[in-house]
Parts: C-alpha cells; structure tokens; sequence
C-alpha cells in the first residue's frame, strides 16, 4: 500500500530540501523547555498527546448525545482518559448544544485538574467558532464567512475574528478550528457558505485579516484574548466531482497549485499556527494518507512549521471508508508516516492509542516522528501559555456579548448584504407602505445563522437566540405593527431534514398578497452543514417557487429577499420580482440590517462572492477559461458559448451611482520583474453616500496554459458622500501577472494584458 502511495508523487522535490527535512527530523530544533519535558516522556504519555477525543467520551448524563441537562464530567472516563491514556486535546461541545461560559469553564478547568500529576501536560481545546464564538449561549455571532465575502471589507473581517477569539478566550478555549480557506467555486457543495467564495485572490487577502484578528498581529496567542487559529481544510476539499462532501475530486497539480494553495500559503506566512486536512480524496489518494501534499508541499516547500491534526475520525477513513488500509492499524500507520501530528479520532480513542504504541514498538512508525508531532503539540501549548493557565477567568471577559461587539456585528451584516437588482428604485421602502411578509425564512433565526451555531446543524437556534431579531420582528420594529402582516406561506419542517417544507397557509398569504402595497418574500434554504447539507436539485424548492409564482401574480411589487447558504437557482421566478437581495447567512443581526437596507438607513454596498448561476447545468466561475465564454462565432454553424450566470462575481447595487474615470497606467511596457501602477477616478454621482468597492481585474490575453478570462488583483472599500471624488492606485506586481506553468511553477510571460475598472480598460505589454 505504502509503495502504491509512494508512486502517485505529485511534487517534485530537490534532494536539497530532502536533505533539509531529514536534518530537522534528526533535530526538530524545539525550544528548550519543549526538548527538557520531551525528553521525559514515555512513548504512551507522547502518544497521548497525539490524542484528541470528543467532549462527549468524558461526560456523564441520561441521553449524552442531545440531552439540555446540566454537563458533568464522568470521573471513570476522565481517569481512563487522562490518567491511563494521557489524551492531550478535546474538542467539540457537549450534547451536541452550546453552553454558558460559567460551563466551559467548570468543564476545562476539570479536565484540567484531572491532569495535574505526573508531567502535568495541560490539555489543549479545540472548536469550530466559525462565526463567533458558536457554542457559547450569549456570545456574538457574525454573519458567515460567505457574507463577509460580500462585505470585501479587511477590516470588519480582522475585528470579527478579534471578537470571536475574545468570546471564545472567554469561554476556556484556546484552539479555533477557522478559518475555512477552501475555494468554493461550486454552489452544489454543502459548505461553500463556509467559505470565502470562488475567488483566490479574495479568499488569500480575508483569510489573512481572520489569521490576525484570531492571533493578533504578532500571533502572539499566550494573549489572553487570542486564539490560535487553523486553517482548514488543507487541500481542495470543495470541489469534488459530484458536488457532495466528502467525495473524490481530481485536481491536477497546476490547478491545486494556482487555484486552491495561494490562500494557505497566504496564512502561513501571516504565522498562522495550526492547520486541518482536507477530509477527502484527491486523484484516488486520501489527502490524510499523501505525504506529497502534507510533507513535501505543506513542510518543505511552504515551510509550515505548526501543527497538523486530521479531520474527524480521518484516520479511521483510511479504513472504513476509502479502503486503502487493510485495518485500523494499518491506516494509523499511513496516516502518521504521511505527516499527521494529531488524530481527531473523536470516539474510540483507546484503539488508536494501544495501536500506534504498537507501530512504534515494532518500528513502523519512528519515534523520531513521533517525538516531530509531539514536540510540535507541545509548543503550542508553550506558547498558548496552557503551562501557566490551562482555562479562563470568564468574569475578566467584560466585554463578553456586549453592545460593542453586537454593533460590530451588525455593520458587517449591513457591509455584506447584496442588492442585486431594483426595478424602477423600488428600493428603498416608504415606511409607510403596507408589508406582506411571506416565506418560510421570515421569522426565523435559524435561516439567519445557518449551521455552526449554537450545535453542529443550527437546529437549536430558536433557543438561544431569541433575544433576536427575526425579519418579521425587525421589520415590525422599524416600521411599525400596523404596517407589517406575516403569513409564511409555505415553513420548513423543524424535526426532519434540512430541505423538508411543508405549506403553510399559502391561499392566504396570496390573499393577503393583493391587499399590501408591497411583499417581503423571504425565500432561500433552512441550516445545514457538511454531508447532511448534500444536495440533488439546485434550483430553489418547488413549494417556495409556487409560492413565490402565486404571490407575483397577485399583481403587487415583491421583492425577493434571499435566505441561503448556497446560490440556489431562482431563474424561474427573478423575471417577477421587482427587487432581490441577498443576504446569505448574515447572523443574529442581520435582519436588523436587512430592514435598515430596505427602508434606506443604510445604503447597500455588498459585492457578490460567487457568480449566481441561471441554470443547473451552467456551473461557471466568473474566471473562467475564454472558451466558456465566446462570442458568436460566424459561419455555418453560427454557435456561441452559453455563458450565462443570473449575476456575476462582483455584482451588486448601491441607492446612489459611482462613475468611473480616468483609469491611467503608469507605463505601458514593463519587464517581468516590473511593476506597474493603475489608478482610477471613482465619483458619487447620485443623492446618497454610498460605499463603493472599487475591483482591478487583469486579464493575460494569451499564454502557454489557456489564461482565465479575468482574474481578480486588487479591491478596495471607499465611502463617498455626493459629488465627492476619489482615486486610488493599485500596484500590480510580477506576482499578480504571473501563473502556475506547465512545470507548476510561477511564470511571468511577455505578452498583452489588460486591466480592468469598472468598464474602464487598458492594456500594457510585459517584454
Ligand atoms: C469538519 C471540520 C470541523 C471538525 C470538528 C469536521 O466534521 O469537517 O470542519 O472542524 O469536524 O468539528
């Protein structure tokens, strides 16, 4: 097995940097305090903390797995775990459901005392606070990573990440498994919400501010208020070939290599410290189980010298599900060989541990590799400062769900909502326009967190957030009851699965459809996340496009207000709509920013993440290749591509209107060491301030690999009053003109290129 992974080497490498490697296996080169506690450690306490095990394994309780019980550790277990196996790091929450600081901390600071003998390691904990601090009941929670795409604003992303870390600090943990530097340029895969979206420039530069904001500027993480954070999941793992999780893609080193890597590497050289792997298969090999990618690429080549742990129970995968190990020893043996420093085994922790004792006594597993991983876990605790402190003192965390930090919230809700169109201004409201609202994501806050959120799947939003707005509740609040009448129309079933609806009452919200001046039609998706989230039908539910049909037949304006996690196709239903705006996962503010948008107290300004698709069979990124996009081509045939996105990577509309001017180069022939300087006139030319996000795009017009039709090199937020003016300069450097060759290495080639403002463009020659 080993030898059939061996020969699917996918990256050269130079015997220098082999050489280079072995050296720092021989000597891993730790701190000193690291080398000293290494040095005592037997093969079983080092295993240990190569070790995490999920909360639920140590707890006791009549129904571990859902129960609102009060969460206690079990003794028996915690001894077993601690004492007997010596488990280094835990992760997730209990029951499947969020808990109050006061319980993270009883919980961590009791896991720490059970580890108070011997060498006295303290215990690392990990979680996915992905949007805020998800499993803290009060903290605060920020659109996802989908929305803040939108928002294309550096600083709401780095103090999102900064609040995060806090609220998660404050809860005992120290470990955050964000942000998710995945590109998603496929709308059927179940976590692109997750994600920055399908650009790589945009994912690099976001991921960095929540690197920062997670670590602090320094990445000092022994700050009581930071986080180390990790990014995930290393390499690929959205675009699988059938658009469902956890499914094979075939990437080709070039387009891993252009396409999916700049953004970790962009992390790792912003010092971000942990790293998760890809849950996958790419070109037949799982990625837990390809040191080509986890060691040559990710330790050699990017130099990464932090922590890799797997996926949930990735190890075991090897076995059970993608059959490359004969068994579960086998597998721990690949996988540990390949590169990984700690297993999320999750349940069955004692297997894993008596069997890499195993592999190393027998010598298949070197105790120089596991002396390699330990040394790496123990640093970061070293520097977590878990030696001094292994939990919170949550009472210091003052501003723990504070005002601060729900405005905070809100703006980047308000920065990343989506006006993609509006027929005749019909937007903004009159507060005084009589309001249908209808659909099944009016007045829920589920719909507005999406999964991740106080559980796995966001199931129990509705009981911890309530102190929230749902749209209903905002809209009422701003524009008053009278005004404002709600009949869903059509609901999504609570207990069954994420895409399960049911009508409600939809004869009479058509009715009462003719009655109102105009209609709020909350359409979109219920929570989901991961394999459960899979979907078959891209397009928006039959029941919701009947629904939406219906209302529009009614006569009165609606205008769409989309709900989603994913572009779900609306090509049936927008020709009806008066206006549409998306607000993807905009969290527990995001209704009140929604209603400040629709009645003009705040001036859209987000920018689409993704190209909407019109139809299911028409899935193309905006940077696509120029055959995917021709023009009519003349002769007998007459044919063109059909490139058709409902809305573009980019769109999006404002209550005032940008002029574009003077798009100036500083030369026009440059070498491929050269930089060159573009600057642009932006102008409010409307009756609003209004925020702006002015994009460079460049465009390579002929190379040696077939050139994206455009690519995106620089973005910058502005705010202008009307009349007012600005210009901006954009430097674009051999780095933003170069591509990944047909050897996988960067080039800059001579040749045209254009750059793109606005509509403005201009061309300069590379010689
Ligand atoms: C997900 C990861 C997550 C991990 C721990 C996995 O199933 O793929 O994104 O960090 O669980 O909760």
């Amino acid at each position: 097995m080993k030898n059939a992974i061996a020969a699917m080497l996918l990256f050269a490498v130079t015997t220098h940097t082999l050489q280079a490697q072995n050296k720092r296996e021989d000597k891993p080169g730790f701190h000193t305090e690291v080398q000293a506690l290494l040095s005592k450690m037997s093969l079983e306490e080092k295993v240990g903390q190569m070790t995490q095990l999920t909360l639920d394994v140590i707890t006791k309780g009549p129904d571990r797995f859902s129960s609102a019980e009060p969460v206690e550790l079990d003794p028996e277990l915690v001894k077993k775990a601690f004492s007997k196996y010596k488990v280094g790091s835990v992760l997730n929450t209990a029951n499947n459901r969020a808990r109050s600081v006061e319980v993270w901390h009883k919980i961590i600071r009791g896991i720490q005392d059970a580890n108070k003998g011997g060498l006295a390691i303290p215990v690392i904990y990990g979680v996915d606070a992905i949007h805020g601090a998800t499993y803290t009941a009060g903290a605060t929670m920020f659109p996802q990573q989908i929305a803040m795409a939108a928002s294309r604003n550096r600083e709401l992303v780095l103090k999102g990440a900064e609040v995060t870390a806090y609220e998660t600090r404050a809860s005992s943990i120290p470990w955050n498994f964000s942000p998710v530097l995945d590109l998603c340029p496929d709308p059927r895969f179940p976590r692109q919400w997750e994600t920055f979206g399908e650009d790589p420039f945009l994912i690099s530069e976001l991921g960095v501010q929540m690197i920062k904001g997670y670590e602090g500027q320094d990445n000092k993480i022994s700050d009581p208020f930071r986080v180390a954070s990790c990014m995930k999941h290393f390499l690929g793992y959205q675009v699988s070939v059938s658009g469902k999780d956890r499914t094979p893609a075939y990437i080709s080193e070039q387009a891993l290599r252009e396409y999916h890597l700049p953004a970790f590497k962009a992390a790792i050289d912003a010092g971000a410290h942990t790293i998760m792997i890809n849950s996958g298969i790419i070109n037949g090999v799982p990625v837990h189980a390809n040191s080509d990618i986890l060691i040559k690429l990710l330790r050699q080549e990017l130099g990464f010298k932090g922590l890799v742990v797997t996926d949930w129970g990735d190890i075991e995968n090897l076995y059970q599900r993608d059959k490359i190990a004969r068994d579960h020893k086998e597998a721990i043996m690949i996988a540990i060989n390949s590169g990984i420093d700690m297993s999320m085994v999750a349940y069955e922790y004692e297997r894993f541990c008596d069997n890499l004792i195993e592999l190393v006594k027998e010598g298949k597993v070197k105790e120089a590799r596991i002396n390699e991983a330990v040394g790496r876990i123990l640093t970061l605790k070293f520097e977590l400062g878990l030696f001094q402190k292994g939990f919170s003192d949550y009472k210091k965390y003052t501003k723990f769900g504070s005002d601060e930090f729900a405005r905070s919230a809100y703006l980047a809700a308000g920065e990343a909502i989506t006006l993609l169109k509006n027929q005749n201004s019909i937007l903004p409201l009159k507060r005084n326009a009589k309001v249908l609202i209808a659909g099944p994501n009016s007045n829920s806050m589920r719909t507005l967190n999406g999964g991740w959120t106080y559980s796995w799947q966001g199931e129990k939003v509705e009981e911890f957030a309530s102190k929230y707005n749902t749209i209903v509740e905002a809209f009422t609040k701003k524009a008053g009851a009278a005004q404002v009448s709600y009949i869903p129309g059509v609901s999504y079933k609570m207990a069954g699965k994420y895409f399960e609806e049911f009508e409600d009452r939809m004869d009479e919200a058509v009715k009462a459809a003719s009655a109102a001046d105009v209609v709020i039609l909350c359409l979109g998706e219920n929570s989901y996340t991961e394999t459960p989230g899979n979907l078959s039908d891209l397009y928006l539910s039959d029941l919701q496009t009947e629904l939406a049909k219906r209302i529009a037949a009614a006569g009165k304006p609606v205008v769409l207000v989309l709900n989603e996690g994913r572009p779900r196709i609306i090509s049936r239903i927008e020709p009806q709509m008066a206006a549409v705006v998306q607000t993807y996962l905009p969290g527990n503010y995001g209704a009140d920013a929604l209603a400040d948008i629709i009645y003009g107290d705040i001036n859209p300004s987000g920018k689409l993440p993704y190209n909407y698709p019109k139809f299911p069979n028409s899935l193309v990124p905006y940077n696509h290749k120029p055959s995917e996009s021709r023009e009519v081509v003349q002769g007998v045939y007459n044919y063109d591509a059909d490139y058709n996105p409902q809305w573009e990577f980019g769109h999006g509309l404002s209550y005032t209107n940008f002029s574009y001017s003077n798009l100036l180069l500083s030369t026009d022939k440059i070498s491929a060491t050269g930089t060159i300087t573009a600057s642009i006139e932006v102008k409010n030319t409307g009756s609003r301030e209004g925020k702006e996000t002015v994009e460079l795009y460049l465009s390579d017009l002929y190379a040696s690999i077939t050139p994206d039709v455009k690519r995106l090199k620089g973005f910058e937020k502005i705010n202008l009053k009307p009349g007012e003016s600005k210009t901006l300069h954009f430097t674009i450097s051999p780095s933003q003109m170069s591509f990944i060759g047909r050897d996988n290495k960067p080039v800059v080639e001579p040749g045209e290129f254009k750059v793109e403002i606005g509509k403005l463009t201009k061309t300069f020659t590379v010689q």
